[in-house]
């Protein structure tokens, strides 16, 4: 509204982790412009996309950070990390090596963010049912031991991807 108090809104940055191909890129663009492409570029280096939601009547926008699983394609670490507030962890449920790299992308985050960053572990590719290497009852203890929101999602038929984002976004709120 043309008399709305900007003061009051708040941006958080989030960012996204995990084993290459298990789908980030895709969860970001089905969450901010409703859209899964089937074959997507590996991503180099950082992207970021900004997302509002609102909440208690106040925008509250999130700065989605992107980054390649490939080593050899991602952006300097520090960077990545620094002033996130929130971070998602994916992995394939497809693809079990995805699940076990899991608990090394969360050693990463700890070294070079906040211990306060609220954090979600996201199986994603939940429409694979029939391809599944990983039980929703073991990732749900992994969640546990390591106080960590989940959620499965899939991109694809966009199953929790709102869910998932909008969880952590008003956790950080
Ligand atoms: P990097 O950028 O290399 O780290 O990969 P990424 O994690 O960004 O994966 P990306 O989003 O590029 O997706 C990799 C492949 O998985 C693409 O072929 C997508 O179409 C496919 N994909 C992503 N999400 C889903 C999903 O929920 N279900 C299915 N069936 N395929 C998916
Ligand atoms: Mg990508």
């Amino acid at each position: 509204a043309y008399d709305h108090d900007w003061s009051e809104d708040y941006l958080f940055k989030v960012v996204l982790m995990g084993d290459s191909a298990v789908g980030k890129s895709n969860l970001l663009s089905r969450y901010v412009r409703n859209e899964f492409s089937v074959n997507t570029k590996a991503t180099i280096g950082v992207e970021f996309q900004t997302q509002s939601m609102e909440i208690d009547g106040k925008e509250v926008k999130a700065q989605i950070w992107d980054t390649a699983g490939q080593e050899r394609f991602r952006a300097v670490t520090s960077a990545y990390y620094r002033g996130a507030m929130g971070a998602l962890i994916v992995y394939d449920i497809s693809r079990r090596q995805t699940f076990e790299s899991a608990l090394r992308w969360l050693e990463e985050l700890r070294v070079y963010s906040d211990a306060s960053v609220v954090t979600m572990l996201v199986g994603n590719k939940c429409d694979l049912a029939h391809l599944r290497e990983v039980s929703v009852e073991e990732a749900t203890a992994l969640a546990e031991a390591e106080s960590l929101f989940f959620i499965e999602t899939s991109a694809l038929d966009s199953t929790n991807v709102k869910g998932a984002f909008q969880t952590v976004i008003k956790e950080i709120y």
